[in-house]
């Protein structure tokens, strides 16, 4: 089978929910302790084998390419300082993996930022990310993927969890063939209101991909909020009876998208680290509220 060389990860949304902070930054590099969101998702997806990494970035949006491409005044710095330490922490993106960056001239959805990266990904099967969902805690989930795809024999994996009925509308919802995990999927509707939703399993932003996907995405109308969306494009998918998989991961998940889960996830990030823990216990225990009944 075909291994998964290339990942695409998404960086080309507007960021209105973290307005201001997304005035003038990419959602994607705002911090989580030291690392930018988009960091995360990088490494991930490199510890899943990946070596080839495209990019789909907003037109006003450099900073993800001089991110992970080098040669900013910090770096200039540290090599004229022979400060090794500093570059090194400076520059530990940037080997990773080869980089490519596409543009996505208007922000018209998922569906059509993924076409974007079409002449990249070279008709292989390749992972997509979502980089404000920033999973945390265990073995990488893009390699959770891989590996599900690799045990079924391919077709396309997305990455699932139990959601509350009441959030399901800000999710893809799938449709799945019985209880099994990885599970087959019948189908998959965008943002769905909870009486028509066909499970309570939402997607996380996780997926490895045929890459007939690129046919569907091309065939899309626009769906919910008049976006062109991915997931419509993996309902075309599983309707043509491509073997679409969901597949239950191991991890912490957190919507950076959104101010409440950024906060969550930098709380979990620090806590995570032997280098950041002592500190953040030491700044979050004093605000705590006794417990009740104290
Ligand atoms: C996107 C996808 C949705 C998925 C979600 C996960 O929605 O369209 O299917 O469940 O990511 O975070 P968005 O967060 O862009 O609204």
């Amino acid at each position: 089978m075909e291994p998964v060389r290339r990942a695409v990860i998404l960086a080309a949304g507007l960021g209105t929910r973290m307005a201001p902070a997304t005035k003038a930054v990419p959602k994607e590099m705002l911090a989580l302790v030291d690392r930018p969101v988009i960091q995360y998702a990088v490494e991930e997806a490199a510890a899943a084998g990946i070596g080839e990494i495209i990019f789909v970035t907003g037109p006003d949006r450099q900073a993800v390419r001089q991110h992970f491409g080098g040669d900013t005044r910090l770096e200039r710095h540290a090599r004229a300082a022979g400060d090794r330490e500093l570059l090194r922490r400076v520059t530990a993106s940037e080997g990773v993996a080869d980089f490519r960056f596409v543009e996505q001239e208007e922000p018209l959805g998922t569906g059509d930022a993924v076409l974007r990266a079409e002449e990249h990904v070279g008709g292989e099967p390749f992972a997509l990310l979502f980089p404000d969902d920033v999973i945390l805690g265990a073995e990488s989930c893009t390699a959770q993927l891989t590996r599900a795809r690799a045990c079924g024999g391919g077709g396309s994996v997305v990455a699932v969890r139990r959601v509350a009925r009441d959030e399901l509308s800000r999710y893809g919802v799938v449709d799945p063939e019985g209880s099994g995990d990885p599970v087959r999927l019948r189908g998959i509707v965008e943002k769905p209101s909870p009486e028509d939703a066909p499970s309570d399993l939402g997607v996380v932003g996780r997926y490895v991909l045929e890459p007939s996907i690129f046919d569907h995405l091309r065939a899309i109308a626009p769906g919910a909020g008049g976006e062109l969306q991915f997931t419509d494009a993996l309902a075309r998918q599983i309707a043509a009876g491509t073997p679409v998989r969901a597949c239950r991961f191991a991890g912490r998940r957190y919507d950076t998208g959104r101010p409440a889960g950024l906060v969550a996830a930098a709380v979990d990030a620090a806590l995570s680290r032997e280098d950041t823990r002592a500190a953040a216990l030491a700044a979050i225990r004093p605000l705590m509220p006794p417990p009740e009944g104290a």
